[in-house]
């Protein structure tokens, strides 16, 4: 192989980098508001439906092409297709690297200044924290600059290294928090409310967000894992390695959940907060316990880090793709795309109350509830994008690379796969693809 492009130094490295780049904001924070947004236990459910059923087999497909032709998303589709115009699904995934890394900066921003204000005892005045514009502006270019400097050291040195370290220890903190928000008085309300399905509340619309976070979370739709399996050596497992990156993923967002919604209903608060819940529940809870400067400094470090490992992973997809296609070195072009992805950042940076044209798009339609343009941002980039993405790139995989050749990739590694591939098959080239569709259709009201 090109030895330039550098390689994961072991099987663990994958994994955790992998982990890394799913687990984030993804599932401590935007996961705990999506549910909450939409009614609670119903929409978990179809969220694990979806991470299981789609989610996964979607993953193998994501790495098997990369593995195989060892190139970022569009130079893995020109590898296979040349000269056609399915480059620009590739094209779109860079984009939507961008896209999500400039709106996810900010809120790993807000998440780097909440360990001050924890370290202060400040534990609340999160609405005026995020509407004063110079310093978040501020923290979201410091964590943009620290993203880019980790991507620059490369995918050994640099990614591999980092996401090994922190995330035991965020799994035990995790923990503790559940016990302690679930002896609060009222904590069984929010069980109930999480983990008791009505579904009566499930409709298409919700189940496309569902589709969404199941993408978003797992880091799916944009190539990603496209370029992540491209530093994946051959003797590598993908379905093991898949599932395992799919079952931690899971458990933080599930664990999330667990200390969210019965602090939050012991408290009194209200899940619908969007955005804002997790940073106003989680101090309202640290304030009340005994020990919460220091839980709450050190939750927002560990949560820092790991929106830095799922930072670093979106910068890294965009960076593939100018250093394979046009030959920059890294470590010129890493800087340039950072300081793009933070200018188109900025508006998001400046919508929660700074700038009021920003806060208010009023002159969209009123698709979602919140008109800021970071919901917008998010909406665009990590939902719809994603599915959109993903439905291409299953298409791309099932029916124009072929089930086949993509079958004989995932084999080497998993020899057992061979005798459910053809389960596998019928999910990429038909199921997959049909659910994604549906659910797309159903934004255009088309039901
Ligand atoms: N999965 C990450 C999270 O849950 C976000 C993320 C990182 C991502 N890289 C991605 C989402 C690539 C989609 C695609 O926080």
């Amino acid at each position: 192989m090109d030895v330039q492009r550098g390689q994961w130094s072991s099987r663990m490295g994958f994994i955790f980098a992998a982990a890394g780049s799913a687990i984030g904001l993804g599932n401590i924070w935007r996961f705990p508001y999506v549910v909450g947004e939409n009614g609670g236990a119903a929409f978990v459910l179809l969220y694990v439906v979806f991470v299981v059923v789609i989610g996964l087999p979607y993953m193998f497909a994501e790495l098997a092409l990369g593995r195989s032709v060892q190139r970022n998303p569009v130079g893995s589709i020109e590898a296979i297709v040349p000269g056609s115009w399915w480059k620009w699904v590739g094209f779109l995934g860079v984009l939507t690297g961008v896209g999500i890394l400039s709106f996810y900066g900010v809120v790993a921003g807000w998440t780097v200044g909440y360990i001050f204000k924890m370290a202060m005892g400040n534990f609340t005045d999160f609405t005026s924290f995020i509407a004063n514009p110079w310093p978040v502006l501020g923290l979201f270019a410091l964590f943009i600059f620290i993203t880019a400097s980790i991507v620059y050291g490369g995918v050994e040195g640099g990614i591999e290294r980092w996401s090994k370290i922190l995330m035991p220890v965020l799994l035990v903190l995790l923990l503790g928090l559940i016990i302690y928000a679930n002896t609060l008085d009222g904590a069984s309300r929010g069980l109930t409310f999480y983990l008791k399905p009505d579904f009566s509340k499930i409709n298409g619309s919700i189940a496309l967000q569902a589709l969404g976070q199941a993408f978003f979370s797992l880091s799916l739709g944009m190539g990603l894992m496209i370029t992540y399996g491209s530093y994946l050596s051959k003797e590598e497992n993908i379905i093991t390695s898949g599932i395992y990156i799919g079952l931690f993923d899971t458990a933080i967002a599930i664990m999330a959940g667990l200390i969210i919604f019965p602090a939050l209903f012991a408290m009194g608060e209200s899940p619908t907060a969007g955005p804002a819940l997790v940073f106003v529940v989680l101090p309202k809870l640290f304030a009340n316990m005994p020990g919460g400067v220091l839980i709450g400094v050190l939750f927002f470090i560990l949560l820092s880090i790991a929106a830095l490992t799922s930072t670093i992973s979106l910068l890294e997809v965009p960076v593939a793709y100018l250093v394979d296609e046009f030959k920059f070195p890294r470590k010129k072009i890493v800087w340039p795309a950072a300081l793009f992805t933070f200018i188109i950042g900025i508006p998001s940076a400046l919508s929660q109350g700074a700038v009021d044209f920003f806060t208010n798009l009023g002159w969209l339609p009123r698709a979602l509830s919140a008109p800021d343009v970071l919901s917008h941002m998010s909406f665009l980039w990590g939902t719809f994008s994603l599915a959109f993405g993903a439905l291409m790139l299953s298409i791309f995989v099932g029916w124009v690379w072929g089930t086949d050749k993509a079958s004989n990739e995932i084999v080497q590694g998993s020899p057992f796969f061979i005798k459910t591939k053809f389960i596998w098959a019928f999910m990429i080239r038909y199921f997959i693809p049909v659910v994604i569709f549906i659910l797309l259709l159903n934004i255009f009201g088309l039901f």
